[in-house]
């Protein structure tokens, strides 16, 4: 907009230079400039104020128009939703944004199941995912806990209103992936299957519980199948994971599913058992196993007079935190890009 009156177009100009780099844009319709022309406007003699003041008049509106088309480009844009559909018919310009794909990075437990799989398919395992709602019979009963058993009260989880279940472990599955597979025992197959999935616990949190983690289920049947080639299986996978011949120790325990059952432990590999900060004392329990329940078997249409197998179940993020180093495992779930990105 062009002003006749020299004073106004001065500050007409200086107003425009300034107003691009304020941050608060309103701050120039409050300037001391432009209230000094309307100042003046008062005292200035009659013949002179009409004209005078249709130009100041003039002024002003422009700024607000400026401010306020300033004011919308910044703050109400459109949010991009990067994952919505267009059409292919859209122009490129015109289609939604992607972020630079250096803003991203894959999580670290994505990055280390991938390895984790890798391994048991070298061993001829497939990986069958696990879900994330399941219901009582597969959280319970296929897997031998009889109604109202005490051991049910050590998978605390979370409840929909409809009575379905967070699973609080991948073995969930067990009966699923055993019914699916079993013609494969009549082919004289045997069943290798790995089950990685998410899984929930009612926890006190701390650095070693979370509520929402990684758990890796792994189950083997087949004819003459003993507690040997579960410790086998599992000490070569670990010696992979660490890239370190690893020693491992098994200890009775409990679990409704297996019989035996047995708490499974590794020699650390960071300090060959001496003693230190990742292990404590040399050895590190990880993970549950056993030999399947014949009633696990059974529900699943299995004969466990012809057919035995193993089976195995331990948290992910355990195995990790002791690679890398990692504190604490609220991390992982954390969303801190600062931890993030350390694995990218
Ligand atoms: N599901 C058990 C847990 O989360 C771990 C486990 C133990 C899985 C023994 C198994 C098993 O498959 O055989 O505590």
């Amino acid at each position: 907009m062009v002003y006749k009156n020299q004073k106004i177009a001065e500050v007409a100009k200086t107003l425009k230079v300034r107003l691009d780099k304020a941050e608060d844009k309103k701050s120039i319709l409050r300037s001391v400039e432009l209230k000094a022309l309307y100042d003046e406007l008062k005292t200035m003699p009659a013949k002179d104020r009409a004209s005078f003041g249709q130009e100041v008049n003039k002024l002003k509106s422009e700024l607000e128009e400026l401010v306020q088309n300033l004011e919308s480009r910044t703050s109400n844009l459109a949010p991009i939703d990067v994952t919505a559909p267009f059409d292919v018919n859209v122009p490129e310009d015109k289609r939604p944004g992607l972020l630079p794909a250096e803003n991203g990075s894959i999580h670290p437990l994505t990055r280390e199941m991938t390895v984790v799989l890798d391994i048991f398919a070298r061993m001829g395992f497939e990986a069958v995912e696990s879900r994330q709602i399941d219901d009582d019979y597969h959280m319970f009963e296929t897997l031998n806990f009889a109604e109202g058993h005490p051991a049910r009260d050590d998978y605390d989880t979370f409840m929909t209103t409809e009575g379905l279940i967070a699973p609080a472990h991948t073995s969930t599955m067990q009966n699923r992936v055993l019914k699916a597979h079993k013609k494969r025992l009549e082919n004289g197959e045997d069943i290798r299957v790995v089950i990685p999935g998410r899984v929930f616990r009612n926890e006190d949190l701390d650095a070693r519980h979370e509520h929402t983690f990684y758990q890796l289920e792994g189950v083997y049947v087949g004819k003459g199948i003993h507690a040997g080639h579960l410790i086998a299986t599992l000490k070569t996978f670990l010696s992979e994971y660490y890239q370190k011949d690893v020693e491992v120790k098994t200890q009775p325990f409990y679990f409704p599913f297996t019989e035996p059952s047995f708490e499974f432990a590794l020699g650390c590999p960071f300090c060959d058992k001496a003693g230190c900060k990742v292990c404590g004392e040399g050895w590190i329990e990880l993970l549950g196993c056993g030999m399947i329940h014949p009633n696990v078997l059974k529900m699943a249409g299995i004969d466990p007079n012809t057919y035995t197998g193993f089976a195995w179940g331990g948290g992910i993020e355990r195995l990790v935190m002791m690679k890398y180093d990692i504190e604490d495992i609220r991390h992982f779930e954390s969303a801190k890009l600062d931890f993030l990105r350390q694995f990218s």
